[in-house]
């Protein structure tokens, strides 16, 4: 492999959480950069200063450039995003706000994450839609044949996810957008765990819809998300909530929709933490989301390779040809939850994957509970030895 061009020493200087912490749990919340900590600071102390309305007026320019910075990442149009508090939330928003009729089909993935899939099931149960699973391929991707030949007329919604909750598989997002493409299928990607660690772009993509949280590989604060939407597709949709901000109350009677992705928008945002994810993703940029991605995965391929090779009973999990920073392994039958604790002790955070984050695919799989480390930019080599001696290398 090309020797890397991220600049980690800089990279671990920017980051004042790397210096008392291994901190393997980016899949769950990645350290911030301290430009993400100062900025929301800031802001909250404009707030107590000069009152929180004030403050707004005073940071619109900014406020107006974290459309422009969730834009570039995934390479959309300001006016095509909503800005929201968790994937779950705008993801819901869109699915919700589709037009569903008894019979329509929703096609997802056997790794789709819990809080997706039970609402595909709520929307199942309120509409008489269905939801249906296309099957992996042998890599353990979602099988873009098989997928094809599930298409009909009744396929409403492809709703898949790009990298899944429980382990280091990229699902073939543009394959599927050729699918979709193909047939005017709407394509809504789940881009939670790829945003901040896979280069997005919706276009080569050929999705319609896109959401990703804050707090993950793009390392900016809890409590923040987006939405993107093809702006042809979002002029057609009838959100399934509105207030005010969304829409535009013109008579006693009347109101307007927006004819941006406003219209999935809530008045009320916490701006604080939006500007930090404007600024995470200013600084994921500033590195490229090439040069992140590169590194992650040498790190995490590094890992996986240890843990098969150094330590007893460790059986890695992942699945793909191209895996990401998400490495999940079993541990014969020794305590997770105890050794988390013990890791923690010893200052290095790891999680479990609970088995309903992706029940489909814990049970098609037979999987055991796993420990899932998730790697980033600011991870050393230095730290997986650490790891790896914590979890007693044979
Ligand atoms: C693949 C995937 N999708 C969606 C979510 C939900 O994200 P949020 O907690 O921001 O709603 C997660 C969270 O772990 C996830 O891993």
């Amino acid at each position: 492999m090309s020797p890397s061009p991220i600049d980690v020493a800089r990279a671990r200087a920017d980051t004042s959480g790397c210096r008392d912490l291994i901190h393997f749990n980016n899949a769950g919340a990645a350290l911030p950069a301290d430009i993400v900590l100062r900025t929301q600071i800031e802001h909250l102390e404009l707030e107590a200063r000069i009152g929180g309305y004030e403050a707004h007026d005073a940071a619109t320019e900014r406020i107006s450039a974290i459309y422009a910075s969730v834009a570039r990442l995934v390479n959309g149009s300001v006016s095509e995003i909503a800005l929201s508090t968790s994937n779950t939330a705008v993801l819901d928003m869109f699915v919700y706000s589709l037009p569903w009729a008894a019979g329509d089909r929703i096609l997802t993935t056997q790794s789709e994450y819990g809080a997706n899939y039970v609402a595909y099931l709520h929307i199942a149960a309120r509409t008489g839609a269905v939801v249906e699973v296309v099957p992996n391929n042998e890599a353990g991707e979602l099988d873009v044949d098989a997928l094809e030949r599930m298409i009909d007329d009744r396929v409403k919604l492809i709703s898949v996810n790009h990298v899944p909750t429980n382990g280091g598989l990229v699902n073939p997002a543009a394959a599927i957008g050729k699918v979709a493409n193909a047939h005017g299928i709407p394509y809504l990607l789940d881009a939670c765990q790829s945003a901040g660690q896979i280069p997005l772009d919706v276009e080569a993509i050929g999705c319609d819809a896109l959401t990703a949280t804050g707090r993950k590989f793009v390392r900016g604060p809890r409590g923040t998300a987006f939405l993107w939407v093809r702006q042809s597709l979002l002029e057609t949709i009838d959100p399934i909530t509105i207030d005010h901000d969304a829409a535009t109350w013109t008579s006693p009677t009347t109101y307007e929709l927006k004819p941006d992705a406003s219209r999935f928008e809530v008045w009320e945002k916490g701006w604080a933490g939006l500007l930090g994810l404007g600024a995470a993703i200013d600084y994921a940029l500033d590195w490229g989301l090439d040069n992140i991605q590169d590194r992650i995965v040498e790190v995490a391929e590094s890992l996986r390779t240890r843990l098969t090779d150094e330590v007893p009973d460790a059986e890695v999990r992942d699945l793909g040809t191209n895996r990401c920073g998400i490495v999940t392994f079993s541990l014969g039958d020794r305590d997770l939850p105890t050794l988390k604790t013990e890791l923690q002790q010893q200052g290095i955070n790891v999680s479990i994957v609970p088995p309903a984050s992706a029940l489909l695919d814990t049970m098609a799989r037979d999987l055991p509970p796993l420990i899932r480390a998730s790697l980033h930019i600011y991870n050393t080599h230095d730290e997986i030895d650490a790891l790896i001696s914590a979890l007693g290398a044979g």
